[in-house]
């Protein structure tokens, strides 16, 4: 999704932007631009495509100035192209803008009628031309981007320059994320925090509806309405080495392989040997966890896949029936909440529009709600009454795959939490679950020992045109997160079923071309997945059977065996995640495809 980068400061702006942009490259883009203000004139430099043609561009016709802004565009209104690409401007009014103006048909309309003309598809050039209404109107800049923000109905963050006030820097938000970052009386403003993170660990996260002013050496926060805000700084931990690739050919592989360390961090300080979970963001008192009577779990993508196993966990621990919605469906469909419902939102960006939405709905319903998010002082984590933060650290491959496994372990911490509070379970069954959890990140490290292995079944399959992936109990949804994971990354066509559905209508599919992953956990159903093992095999089928101590007895009846460490059942998703995630790597790289940023997909979708 699109990226945006300010700065005002002494030092040179052009190269502090270009390197944000580059960091921002992860949310997926197919345009950039970059505007400066120089000896009081504003120049503007947009190329379709990658970033590096906005630079081959830079570098033959180069802007100067120590106040900037740029973006990285993911088409919205418009194709993608040079001409409605960010920024967009208007008589020396510059804007950058992520989210959607829903009106703009009607400003545009009314704008034209005024004579302004319009060079642009895009929602975002409205913006420019409006504020530049305002501007001749009342001749002040700041006074002109408040009444234009008020006119606008949808989501924004925006930053903007005038070309007639040179020493200011203007930036708002309504709906899209934007943070500021300081350093030395220096400004930065971004739509992520990786984009500044090289730069200053120093951030103000802004809220709804706030505006700020930057001038020299000095910024004010107000209200769109001018009422005062006093926001408070604070200091990022993140390393800003987590954020590049360390040796991996890609920042999905590393991030695969940092996943015994994100499993660790997620548990860091949570869990106690005598018997305890402590999850302090959480809000929600024994007396309140004993009063929900409902839970929904509410996600999108592979954050929905998580939130299938959450409902095995809490169901079983804590005795509390569970709906699983998609966001998108939740928060279109008046669902039944009462304030006793618990909503749990999970999310990795914690900015998925549809996730935010649903959560508003949920709020609006008087119902209680908890964000399990991996970005800290996302949207849906501070709009949330609690959180459990998922220490996986940032997450700049499109593909999810540390911050899937770190929300299973997050949501099995609170279906523990919750089962101690309503007495579902003891604290004595409480201590060999933390003992189990404790062994999972060396668990999940033997697993990656298998990296090899699966490098040569993706060598094997990797002709295939269709993918079935199947698995039964928790393991369907890990069956659906092998499916998705694939066809993001290798453009593969993949299904995931209940293995059991199987002769229901996938099986007409299978021949010797179909490669059918088969998740077999020695579990209650393993016989029965064994069975569908056989009946694939009966009709051609190429079998890759995904199993721990049980893989012996299979031996025979798939083409290739994976065998992984095995851990008690409910916590198997975490372990053969990882093949899921192994296999659709291997393929997707040995394709050739783009891993990090695959077409048309967006690291974080802040649009409906
Ligand atoms: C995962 O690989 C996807 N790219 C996507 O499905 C993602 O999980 C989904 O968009 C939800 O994102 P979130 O967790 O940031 O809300």
């Amino acid at each position: 999704m699109c990226g945006i980068v300010g700065f005002i400061g002494s030092n040179e702006a052009t190269p502090i932007i270009l390197d944000g942009l580059r960091r921002l490259e992860y949310r997926g883009y197919d345009s950039a631009g970059i505007a400066t203000l120089n000896h009081g004139k504003v120049e503007i430099r947009r190329a379709a495509g990658k970033l590096v043609n906005l630079e081959m561009m830079l570098q033959e016709r180069p802007l100067g100035g120590s106040c900037g802004i740029g973006h990285t565009r993911w088409a919205t209104h418009g194709r993608p192209s040079e001409i409605n690409a960010h920024p967009h401007c208007a008589g020396g009014i510059v804007v950058v803008h992520n989210g959607i103006i829903e009106n703009y048909r009607f400003l545009k309309g009314m704008l034209t009628g005024k004579g302004h003309h319009f060079r642009s598809e895009t929602d975002t050039e409205v913006i420019a031309h409006l504020i530049e209404h305002h501007f001749k109107e009342t001749g002040s800049f700041e006074a002109a981007v408040r009444l234009a923000l008020s006119e606008l109905r949808g989501a924004y963050a925006v930053v903007v320059l005038c070309e007639k006030e040179p020493g200011h820097l203007i930036a708002a938000k309504s709906g899209s994320p934007l943070v500021v970052g300081h350093r030395g009386g220096e400004f930065y403003v971004a739509s992520d925090i990786p984009a500044m993170l090289s730069r200053t660990r120093e951030m103000i996260f802004l809220d709804d509806g706030e505006f700020v002013l930057f001038g020299n050496r000095d910024m004010k926060v107000s209200m769109l309405d001018g009422r005062k805000v006093r926001k408070e700084s604070k200091t990022i931990t993140w390393n800003p080495l987590l954020a590049e690739k360390g040796g991996y050919r890609h920042f999905m592989l590393k991030e695969i392989h940092e996943q015994p360390r994100a499993i660790a961090d997620t548990l860091a300080g949570r869990i106690q040997e005598k018997g305890e979970v402590q999850l302090e963001e959480l809000h929600l008192t024994d007396v309140e966890l004993r009063r929900i009577e409902k839970l929904f779990i509410v996600a999108c993508g592979t954050s929905w896949h998580a939130a299938l196993i959450g409902k095995f966990f809490i169901e079983k621990l804590a005795r509390v029936p569970v709906d699983v919605d998609i966001a998108s469906e939740f928060r279109y469909r008046d669902p039944i909440v009462t304030g006793n419902t618990l909503t749990l939102l999970i999310s990795q960006s914690g900015e998925t529009a549809d996730t935010l939405a649903a959560l508003r709905e949920a709020k609006g319903k008087k119902g209680k709600t908890v964000a399990v998010c991996n970005v800290v002082e996302s949207s849906i984590a501070r709009e949330s009454d609690g959180v459990i933060y998922t220490h996986a650290g940032p997450e700049i491959g499109v593909a999810s795959t540390k911050a899937f496994t770190t929300q299973i372990v997050a949501l099995y911490m609170f279906a523990i939490r919750l089962g101690l509070a309503r007495g579902t379970i003891s604290s004595g069954q409480c201590r060999g679950m933390i003992h189990d959890l404790q062994a999972l990140p060396e668990k999940v490290e033997k697993t990656l020992m298998q990296d090899g292995a699966i490098e040569e079944a993706a060598r094997a399959y990797m002709g295939a045109k269709d993918f079935l992936f199947l698995g039964r109990g928790n393991q369907y949804p890990i069956a659906l997160e092998g499916a998705l994971k694939l066809k993001e990354i290798s453009y593969i066509h993949a299904e995931g079923y209940p293995a059991g559905e199987m002769k229901h209508g996938p099986i007409a599919l299978i021949d010797e071309q179909m490669p059918v992953v088969i998740l077999a956990p020695r579990n209650e159903t393993f016989e029965k997945v064994a069975s569908n093992m056989e009946e694939v095999r009966a009709r051609g089928g190429r079998v890759i059977a995904v199993t721990d101590h049980a893989g012996e007895e299979l031996t025979g009846k798939a083409d290739l065996i994976l065998n992984l460490p095995a851990v008690p059942d409910d916590l198997m998703p975490v372990i053969t995640a990882v093949p899921m995630q192994l296999l659709a790597y291997h393929v997707a790289a040995l394709l050739g495809k783009d891993v990090d940023q695959p077409r048309n997909l967006a690291k974080s979708v802040t649009v409906e």
